[in-house]
Parts: C-alpha cells; sequence; structure tokens
C-alpha cells in the first residue's frame, strides 16, 4: 500500500469516527465515586449484575467496596474474576459462558484494562452469539449489547471511555482489537479509593501507558483542537504527577489527577487513534508477554526521535505544555527536550531502556506485523520503511545506535 492510499484509508477512518461519534460515558469521579455509580445501576432498575474482574483484585479486596455498595442497593452479584492480563479468547469464551449462566442484566467491570477489555469482548459476544476472533475490526456489533459500567483501577489504558477492547490469541502469538461504538460504558467512575494499593512498578507502567495515548492522540493527522487539548492536558499531568504516586502510592490527590488525566488521554485516542508506538508494542507484548505500558514506555522515546523532522512543532508544544526547562528555545531543540524528559521519566520510574527479553530472530516478524497493524489504519505524522521499523525495533532490543533516528 502506497502513502497516498494509507492517507485516503486513514482519511476515510476520520470521516466515519466523526459521522458516527463515539459515546462518552457519564463520568462520576473522586474517592467513593464507585459507589455513586452503583447508585446509577440501582436506579436504573437493575438487579443482577456480572462484576468482570482479576484474582489478585480479589484477593487485595479492592473490589470489595464495590460488592458491598451493589449488596447494599439490592443487587445481585456475580462474580467472574478469571481474568488474566491481556485476556484471551478462552477467557473472553468463559466469561460468555458465565454471563448466559448467571442471567445478568447488565454487566460491571472492575479492574485494570485486562478486565475492562474482557468485559467489552463478553457483551459483544454475547450479543452477537459469536466468538471475539469473528470480531476482529472495525464496527461489527451490529446487536444491541447489555448495559455496561466501568471502574478503573490502574490509570491507566483508559479503556473505560474507548471504542477498543485488546484481545490476545496465543495460539496466534498475536493481540487483536474489537472497535466498535457499542463497547463505551453507560457510565464509569474514576475512584482513587481503588488505586491507592497499586505496586509502583504498575503505576509506572500504566502511567507510562496513558502518556503514551496523550502523546501519540497528540501527534495524530487525525487530531482535533479538542482531542489536542486533552492530550495535551493529560501529558503535563502525567507527567507532573506520575514521579508522585510512583514514590507515594497513598497520594490520594495525584492518584485522582492521574485517573482523570488517563482517561483524557482515552478520550483523545478514542478519536484521534494511537501510532507506531502502540503498533510496535502490541506485537512485542504479544510474544513475550511483557505488560503492556511497560513496553510503550521503552519504545515512546525511540519512535519520537524518529518523528523529530517531521514532528517538531507538536512535540515541542508539548515540551511547552509541561513547562520544561529549554523549551522555550526553537522547535527542533524543545523537541529534543520532551523526548529528553520522557527517557529521564523512564529511569525515574524503574523502566529500562531496552527490552532484553527480545530475540533478535524475531525482529523481521515483529517489524512485519508492526506495520500491518498500523498501516492504513493509524493516523502517524511520518511513515515508517521496513528499515526504518527495523531500526526502531533493533535499539528498543538494545541493538544499535540511537543517531540513525530522527
Ligand atoms: N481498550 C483499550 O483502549 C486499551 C488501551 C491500552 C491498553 N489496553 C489493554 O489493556 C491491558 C493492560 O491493562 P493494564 O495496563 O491496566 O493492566 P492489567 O489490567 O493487566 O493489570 C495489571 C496487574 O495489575 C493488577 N492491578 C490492577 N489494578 C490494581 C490495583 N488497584 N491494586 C493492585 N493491583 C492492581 C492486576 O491484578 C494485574 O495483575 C492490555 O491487554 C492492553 O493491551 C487496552
Ligand atoms: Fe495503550
Amino acid at each position: 500500500m502506497n502513502n497516498i492510499i494509507r492517507r485516503l484509508r486513514i482519511r476515510g477512518l476520520g470521516i466515519a469516527t466523526k459521522l458516527a461519534p463515539a459515546p462518552t460515558p457519564f463520568i462520576f469521579t473522586g474517592p467513593g465515586s464507585s459507589a455513586e455509580l452503583v447508585g446509577m445501576i440501582a436506579d436504573r432498575g437493575l438487579r443482577s449484575v456480572l462484576v468482570v474482574t482479576d484474582a489478585v483484585l480479589l484477593e487485595l479486596k479492592v473490589v470489595d467496596p464495590v460488592l458491598a455498595a451493589l449488596k447494599a442497593a439490592g443487587i445481585t452479584a456475580h462474580v467472574y474474576s478469571d481474568v488474566e492480563p491481556d485476556p484471551t479468547i478462552a477467557v473472553v469464551m468463559k466469561g460468555v459462558a458465565r454471563l448466559k449462566e448467571a442471567g445478568a442484566d447488565a454487566v460491571l467491570a472492575v479492574g485494570g484494562g485486562s478486565p475492562i477489555d474482557a468485559a467489552k469482548a463478553i457483551i459483544a459476544c454475547r450479543a452477537q452469539g459469536c466468538s471475539p476472533e469473528a470480531l476482529d475490526g472495525y464496527f461489527k456489533v451490529r446487536k444491541a449489547v447489555l448495559p455496561f459500567f466501568s471502574i478503573p483501577t490502574t490509570a491507566g489504558t483508559g479503556s473505560e471511555v474507548t471504542i477498543v477492547s485488546v484481545i490476545s490469541d496465543p495460539e496466534a502469538q498475536r493481540k487483536f482489537a474489537i472497535v466498535d461504538n457499542k463497547l463505551v460504558p453507560v457510565a464509569i467512575a474514576l475512584d482513587p479509593n481503588l488505586m491507592l494499593g497499586l505496586p509502583p512498578g504498575v503505576t509506572a507502567a500504566t502511567g507510562m501507558d496513558a502518556l503514551t495515548h496523550a502523546v501519540e492522540s497528540y501527534l495524530s493527522t487525525l487530531a482535533t483542537p479538542a482531542t489536542r487539548a486533552m492530550s495535551l492536558g493529560a501529558t503535563r499531568v502525567i507527567v507532573r504527577d506520575l514521579p508522585k504516586v510512583y514514590e507515594d502510592g497513598r497520594d490520594i490527590a495525584a492518584r485522582q489527577s492521574l485517573a482523570v488525566a488517563s482517561c483524557q488521554a482515552g478520550l483523545a485516542f478514542t478519536k484521534a487513534g494511537v501510532g507506531y508506538v502502540h503498533a510496535i508494542s502490541h506485537q512485542i507484548g504479544a510474544i513475550y508477554h511483557l505488560p503492556h505500558g511497560l513496553v510503550n514506555a521503552v519504545v515512546l522515546p525511540y519512535v519520537l526521535d524518529f518523528y523529530l523532522d517531521q514532528a517538531a512543532t507538536p512535540l515541542a508544544e508539548l515540551a511547552r505544555a509541561c513547562g520544561l526547562e529549554g523549551a522555550e528555545k526553537d522547535d527542533r531543540t524543545s523537541a529534543r527536550t520532551f523526548v529528553a524528559e520522557l527517557r529521564r521519566l523512564n529511569a525515574l520510574l524503574g523502566i529500562p531502556e531496552t527490552l532484553d527479553k527480545v530475540d533478535v530472530k524475531d525482529i523481521p516478524e515483529l517489524v512485519r506485523r508492526a506495520l500491518v497493524e498500523a498501516h492504513g489504519a493509524y493516523p502517524v505524522p511520518k511513515y515508517m520503511s521496513n528499515s526504518d521499523c527495523l531500526d526502531v525495533i533493533n535499539l528498543v532490543a538494545g541493538r544499535g545506535s540511537a543517531q540513525s533516528l530522527g
């Protein structure tokens, strides 16, 4: 596919997004807001809910306040907690069976991106009567889904507001996305009380995922003034507050502002899209089972180095929004300051510069798959050739020098 065809296809996706705008859920925020969300579920007359979560969250009792609120509201909770990081087709199908057996009239996801994505795929597959692979791609959910609600416990994927569900196919060692407006919840709660126990490593990785959404959507050729404002605001808050919560996980004010920033980044990228960082990271994550946010964090500075010449102005704007020292200089210098700040942030958060797990023999296939995912779907500011992508992934794998980029 040449660049003109790719641009036309992306323009088409942009028009489709404008003609069928993604709904935005009703958003409750603040400590204790998950109980307010449960109040809304009760007010709608829903009496039986499938709670989709994971075993760690159950064990840590993170879900307990939500279960208590459901009980107090007279709602029966059926818990499905078999979701594991990077939910698989099998996890989704088991959830569909659990939903049928429970006969629940609504679904509530409580967890990070994995339980939320699993829940989205469960409602979609239940409605369509199919397995998740049949819904791989855009707008294939034709039937009405059950009322869906979500409480994110990481900040995060932004999945609580996006039209995307990312599902893993372990046999094919790939991740695929179900993209549909029907996957957006009716309402969500951004409740920092549920995030206080998130360990520093997961806090760092998930926060860098949110930052990647903010930056990639800001650089998107489909960005609008509204998405740019959300991406810029989210970038500023994450760069400022992520080190705070990494240091002190119980800083509730910073947890709250990160939850809102991550949600804003989700709102921005669900309209403006992501770019090569996600395209590369999905392939690495699918093969080596590394946390999504961690891989994004490592890949992000290398991809931005590659974009530097074409995207110096928006990168400089991000540097200025963050109030970085040196950001008042010319765009190219300020853009470099922004990328250097991301490298400094990664180091501060204990994120490595490279991923040792990436095996040199897999790199050609990683390149091929990343370009298949990105081209024709992601509104990137500058196209990668095969050899550009090879350079980036070699650097991510700790081979080669960054001088070849940018
Ligand atoms: N749908 C989208 O728009 C979208 C966007 C980006 C990523 N994703 C997907 O989301 C998934 C990753 O989600 P994630 O990064 O939120 O992680 P996750 O949901 O996989 O959770 C990671 C770990 O953190 C634990 N955890 C979560 N919240 C916790 C809390 N409050 N306290 C203690 N432990 C907690 C979980 O039990 C799990 O062990 C990937 O599959 C990725 O592909 C989806
Ligand atoms: Fe992501």
